[in-house]
């Protein structure tokens, strides 16, 4: 049992946005009404609202979260606070609004500020919440930045340094929200508290692994920031590289926030410089597979024309250390896809004598597989080779079955677990400073080619020209 959170503030930079409205607010009522977080929201957005108007928001956006109801009405009258964010840098008034409130909540000093904001706003917001003396308070007071940080290694590093310049590492809280889905924590448990797995979890036993991050939605109305960003900063750099080093780490000394995040520091400095062949960049053109009516991203609004921006990344990537080597990782990720699947599936190496035949296969004995799944539905399955019944030698591949939410209910939502992890100061699941130096070093070279970019039609597996890259990837030969 986790003990009850510290009273405190939680300052939303950002708070009239997508994010604070669909999941950040949501997230905080459900851990108010459920855990008994006690949290005062002080909510900005670039608008002159006042606190009636934000209020009114927040309750259509807990309805439209499935929180209708007067006692989430009444949280919303009780506990959300906004004020307009400045347009001149001075935090000043900030930093005496939320003394006032403190000070009529009887809070005690302790403090969340969640940048929720577009990504170019986050040096001055950090610079003035610095300048306000914000980063310090009678009580504890924690920065969350949310992704991307930094769009590439430079602007990532000076970023850093911003940030170090105002608060401690220990202070920093940078979400990744993919860490706070159960089955990537769950990833950890599976592989380290389970030693049946660990002990074949290595170059020796498995062939090679493969971790895919398909959307089958576009990129919808969120063209303009998604043309500067592209696959390779918005899903590979952070979502997918962070998979590939929870699978890949060394067994912590324990599991506290940072021996787990120095393990995963190891995986990033380990992996080989990335080859330009073994990557393989596409943008979806207009629908057609299973997305008929999608348009093709180069006709939404905010996209420049003739954008080469990408839209599909796939990349094979080796970790050059003792228990990975010569060991394939692919990743992939694209928007438009034939369908909506998070997956890492770890393929162990066939049995080294084949003994079962078939008429006309020289063996009929496959790899077991393992599939962890975090979206549509989170769990996991392992493929396993039976014996049919009956008079027979053929074999059967079958699943073993685990699915969170037959076994447990509701799954928590990744924002809870997060929020609730930067209120009782635990970074576990939070970037730390050099993983997201590390993960841009890796991709900059990238970013910095002409690789091609493959058009690809939306509701397929991505561009014909990942087929080669992707041979020795048969879990996903279904599309190529
Ligand atoms: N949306 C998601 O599902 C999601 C998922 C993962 C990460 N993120 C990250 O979360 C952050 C916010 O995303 P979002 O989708 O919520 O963006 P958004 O809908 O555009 O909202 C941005 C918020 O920031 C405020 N704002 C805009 N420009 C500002 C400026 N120059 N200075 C200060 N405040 C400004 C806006 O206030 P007004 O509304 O009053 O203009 C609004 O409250 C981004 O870094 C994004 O990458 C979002």
């Amino acid at each position: 049992m986790r003990a009850r959170p510290a009273a405190h503030a939680f300052v939303v930079l950002g708070a009239t946005g997508d994010l604070a409205t669909r999941k950040l607010l949501p997230a905080l009522y459900h851990l108010s009404a459920d855990h008994g977080l006690e949290t005062v929201v002080l909510g900005g957005g670039t608008r002159d609202l006042g606190d009636e108007e934000f209020r009114r928001r927040s309750r259509e956006a807990l309805t439209a979260a499935g929180y209708g109801g007067e006692a989430a009405a009444a949280w919303c009258s009780r506990h959300l606070h906004y004020f307009p964010l400045p347009a001149d840098g001075n935090f000043g008034p900030l930093a005496s609004r939320l003394a006032a409130l403190e000070a009529q909540h009887s809070l005690p000093g302790n403090r969340v500020l969640y940048l929720a904001l577009p990504p170019q706003a986050f040096p001055a917001a950090i610079s003035g919440l610095g300048a306000a003396g914000l980063a310090h308070s009678r009580g504890w007071t924690r920065l969350v930045i949310e992704k991307p940080f930094g769009s590439d290694l430079a602007t990532a590093g000076a970023l850093n340094e911003l940030v170090h310049h105002h608060f401690t590492e220990d202070q920093v809280f940078r979400i990744d929200h993919y860490l706070g889905k159960e089955t990537v924590q769950n990833l950890l448990v599976f592989r380290f508290a389970n030693p049946l797995f660990e002990a074949s979890w290595n170059r020796d036993r498995v062939a090679r692994v493969e971790i895919t991050v398909a959307e089958d939605s576009g990129v919808g109305t969120r063209g303009r920031y998604y043309d500067g960003a592209g696959a390779i900063r918005d899903m590979l750099q952070s979502h997918l590289t962070q998979l590939l080093t929870l699978v890949a780490m060394e067994a912590p000394v324990s599991m506290a926030a940072d021996a787990v995040r120095a393990e995963k520091v190891k995986v990033l400095r380990s992996i080989r410089p990335l080859d330009p062949a073994a990557v393989v960049l596409g943008q979806y053109a207009a629908g057609g597979g299973t997305a008929p009516t999608l348009p093709a991203y180069r006709d939404l609004d905010g996209v420049a024309p003739g954008s080469n921006t990408p839209t599909y990344a796939a990349a094979t990537l080796f970790v050059d250390n003792w228990r990975w080597q010569g060991i394939p990782f692919h990743l992939r990720t694209g928007k438009g896809m034939r369908e909506r699947l998070t997956q890492v599936a770890v393929t162990f190496r066939p049995p080294p004598v084949c003994l079962y035949h078939g008429r006309s296969d020289p063996c009929v004995a496959h790899s077991n597989v393992l599939y962890l799944d975090l979206q549509p539905d989170e769990g996991f399955r392992l493929e396993i080779e039976v014996k049919e019944p009956g008079p027979t030698s053929r074999l059967r591949t079958v699943p073993l079955r685990f699915a969170y939410a037959e076994a447990f209910g509701r799954v928590p939502e990744a924002y809870e677990t997060l929020l609730l992890d930067v209120v009782e100061g635990d970074q576990t699941l939070f970037v730390h400073a050099d993983e997201v130096e590390e993960s841009w070093r890796l991709y900059q070279p990238l970013l910095d080619s002409d690789l091609p970019v493959h058009a690809y039609p939306a509701g397929s597996w991505g561009p014909a020209a990942a087929r080669d890259l992707l041979l020795d990837a048969p879990n996903w030969a279904a599309g190529g």
